[in-house]
């Protein structure tokens, strides 16, 4: 027998009925699955062939959730609770097969299953803290009724998947299935029937004791981990709701804290940046069926810091890598800070020797282009000189064969004409690296007008491949997460001069969720490389910005950051900044000698120069097609600069604040700061004139 209601189809196997969701492309628990479930287990009940039920997906995962799309409309019942609660009715014994992701929605269907079994590589999780959410279809009433709350609190309140062997030890899954799922689990079920069939609802047991201490251990480390976000307190104070209350009270409790959240704003930006992700993977004039070239040996040239990081991020990944560098010194020297930073990994437990020892292996350090015998990507990582870097391209395009690509990872050079330099710029582009890059999650990969599509396509998916995230961006000049850091920075300077002191704009820019302000970040960076990175973009500054040389006073006074004990700040014994008076002195000495008057600047000013600033040259990049997308932007700054991914990304924020409100505030400080800083970008304009947003 074999019918299908929607998305659930259903099958006899002797006396099991398997109810096969197959809702493409993660099986997110859409109007048609949560129907077609209410209807198997109507089948399952109804029937006196079927003594058991399996629910197993098709495709590549269980069950991934709600389906986020229907967020915030009206949703049709079956409601995802009362699936749940069907399946936990139901008076014969339900198995959960589970392979891929069984996530949020989706292991609460399995947490109201009789028994769970899954394959070994399948991944368990409760994610919708990471969406602004929570469970609020049993997921915070079952789980630590069956895993207790010590175990529960982590998959709750911070919404990071855990592996099957995990799973299997902590009693959330019963079963890792040997061989083929579909047959282990129907084995499995024969099974249960064979030993009478029973039930076990988790519904019906109760909340182990446990020490309540963890619950505000739990609830510091959150405000740490997640910093300003509303969700992950909320679920801890359900869980201890949870065990002092009888289930179907705690079920009903749970479901409305949910969806009071769903409406909430932090929801609504994370979900923002959940999608924003996902679009940024598509690269405009890129086919989705757009085959990527196959990447299985990389080059990357100049073994400086960043070639250095670069390399390790292929390492990591099990490719082989050719370090070419122009001395034998500089090969050294990548040599020892690579076994170094790897010594630290095995150190802190995160690596084994072994793994270390397979990964160098791969490593081929050179001085010789002679070496690159199949590599399909090469990534210059040379001097920001665009001879020198024109010079490396021409030499990795007369060695490699015809089809690799070639990269840069300038900064700042202009990637048209380094495109221009080469005999095939179709192999051609930018991967912008930040530092360091081994660790830093963004990855800015660059596009040439001639950029062939597969090459787009291969940059992005590789991005993924090195666990980045990768956001295509175009040409302009700085590309778009330094070029809109330097407008903060820039404002952070001015304002100084006006009469802040470092600590007060830093205290209003991590108070709105930055995880360090851009003085304390000096300091870390170092002052001397503050100092270089200055003089490298002085040829585009403006006058006021030439003669803004705090960086350099600072530098030129020893003061280098926290490596040499002081420098916006002075760090005490146990490396704490405090506020130095010897920078007031600095700072007042230096309005003086340029005649600037010092006024009392309130936060609000602090944050609309630094963020404004940003978001207005976020603006231009959309006008100059350095970002394709507003969405892009928000990827860029919440992945790799630090803004609260609960606020969304910089011009998400900027359309909750409104954009005829920022309009009003950058023409207000083109009065006060200057025009060249201020002036409204056309899109800001346009948009105020047309009465929407950056995303309407
Ligand atoms: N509802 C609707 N669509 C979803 C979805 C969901 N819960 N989860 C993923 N999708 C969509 C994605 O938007 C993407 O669509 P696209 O191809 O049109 O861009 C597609 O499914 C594939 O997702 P993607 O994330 O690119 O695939 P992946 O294999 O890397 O990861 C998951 C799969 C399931 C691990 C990941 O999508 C995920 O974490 N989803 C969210 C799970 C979640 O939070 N569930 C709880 C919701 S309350």
């Amino acid at each position: 027998m074999t019918d299908v209601i929607d998305a659930v189809a259903l099958e006899l196997k002797g006396d099991i009925l398997v109810a096969r969701v197959d809702n493409p492309p993660v099986n997110a628990l859409s109007h048609a699955v949560r129907a077609g479930l209410v209807a198997a287990v109507d089948r399952l009940e109804q029937s006196d062939d079927a003594r058991a039920m399996v629910i197993i997906c098709a495709g590549r995962t269980f069950m991934a959730g709600a389906d986020i799309r229907e967020f915030g409309k009206p949703m049709k019942d079956p409601q995802l609770g009362q699936v749940i609660d069907r399946l936990d009715a139901c008076d014969k014994p339900i198995v959960a097969a589970m392979h891929g992701t069984a996530l949020g929605g989706g292991l609460e269907v399995a947490l109201a299953c009789s028994y769970r079994i899954a394959v070994a590589d399948a991944r368990f999780g409760l994610p919708e803290v990471t969406l602004g959410l929570l469970p609020g279809s049993g997921g915070i009433v079952r789980t630590p009724r069956l895993i207790g709350v010590e175990a529960a609190l982590p998959l709750i309140t911070e919404g990071r998947p855990i592996g099957a062997d995990h799973a299997r030890k902590i009693g959330l899954i019963d079963e890792i299935a040997p061989g083929d799922l579909r047959g282990d689990a129907v084995a499995y079920a024969d099974h249960i029937v064979a030993g009478g069939a029973k039930l076990r609802r988790t519904s019906d047991l109760p909340v182990p004791d446990y020490d309540r201490a963890i619950l505000d251990q739990a609830r510091k480390s959150l405000s740490r981990k997640f910093k300003g976000q509303d969700a992950p307190q909320q679920a801890v104070d359900l869980i201890e709701m949870v065990s002092d209350t009888p289930f179907r009270d705690a079920a009903d409790r749970e479901f409305a804290a949910c969806k009071a959240l769903v409406a909430s704003p932090q929801s609504k930006a994370l979900r923002h940046v959940f999608a924003a992700e996902r679009a940024a993977l598509k690269i405009d004039g890129v086919p989705r069926d757009t085959q990527p070239r196959d990447v299985r040996k990389v080059a990357v040239v100049g073994p400086g810091t960043m070639g250095r990081g670069i390399a390790i991020c292929f390492l990591d990944v099990g490719l082989p890598v050719v370090l070419i560098g122009n001395s034998q010194e500089t090969l050294d020297k990548a040599d020892t800070v690579i076994r170094k930073i790897y010594g630290g990994q095995v150190k802190r437990g995160r690596l084994t020797e072994s793994q270390v020892d397979d990964r160098l292996a791969l490593l081929t350090l050179t001085l010789d282009y002679g070496r690159l015998d199949g590599v399909d990507l090469a990534i210059e990582a040379v001097t920001e000189d665009m001879d020198v870097k024109k010079t490396v391209l021409s030499n990795l395009e007369e060695t490699l064969h015809d089809r690799a690509i070639i990269a840069t990872n300038t900064s700042f050079l202009d990637i048209e004409t380094l495109a221009s330099s080469l005999a095939r710029p179709e192999n051609f582009a930018g991967m912008h690296f930040f530092n360091p890059a081994n660790v830093m999650k963004l990855l800015e990969n660059v596009r040439a007008t001639k950029t062939a599509p597969d090459v787009l396509a291969t940059m992005t998916t590789f991005g993924r491949k090195l666990g980045k995230t990768p956001v295509m961006v175009g040409r302009s000049e700085g590309f778009v997460a330094n070029r809109m850091l330097s407008k903060r920075s820039r404002e952070a300077q001015f304002l100084l001069e006006d009469g802040a002191t470092p600590q007060q704009v830093d205290r209003v820019l991590t108070e709105f969720g930055f995880p360090i302000g851009p003085f304390a970040l000096a300091d870390l960076a170092g002052m001397d490389i503050m100092a270089a990175a200055r003089q490298a973009r002085m040829h585009g500054m403006t006058q006021r910005e030439r003669e803004c040389d705090i960086v350099d006073q600072l530098a030129a006074a020893g003061r280098l950051g926290r490596k040499s004990g002081s420098g916006y700040y002075r760090y005490d014994d146990e490396g704490k900044a405090q506020p130095d008076p010897a920078v007031e002195e600095i700072l007042a000495a230096h309005r003086a000698r340029r005649g600037l008057p010092q006024r009392d600047i309130t936060d609000q000013e602090i944050l609309e120069r630094c963020l404004y600033a940003m978001v207005n040259e976020g603006a231009l990049l959309l006008d100059e097609g350095g970002a394709a997308r507003p969405g892009d932007i928000d990827v860029i700054w919440t992945s790799g600069f630090g803004w609260p991914r609960h606020l969304g990304g910089p011009m998400f924020w900027a359309d909750q604040i409104g954009l005829a409100k920022i309009k009003d505030a950058l023409d207000t400080y083109c009065d006060l700061v200057g025009d060249q800083y201020f002036t409204p970008a056309n899109l800001i304009e346009t948009r105020v004139a047309e009465g929407r947003g950056f995303f309407d």
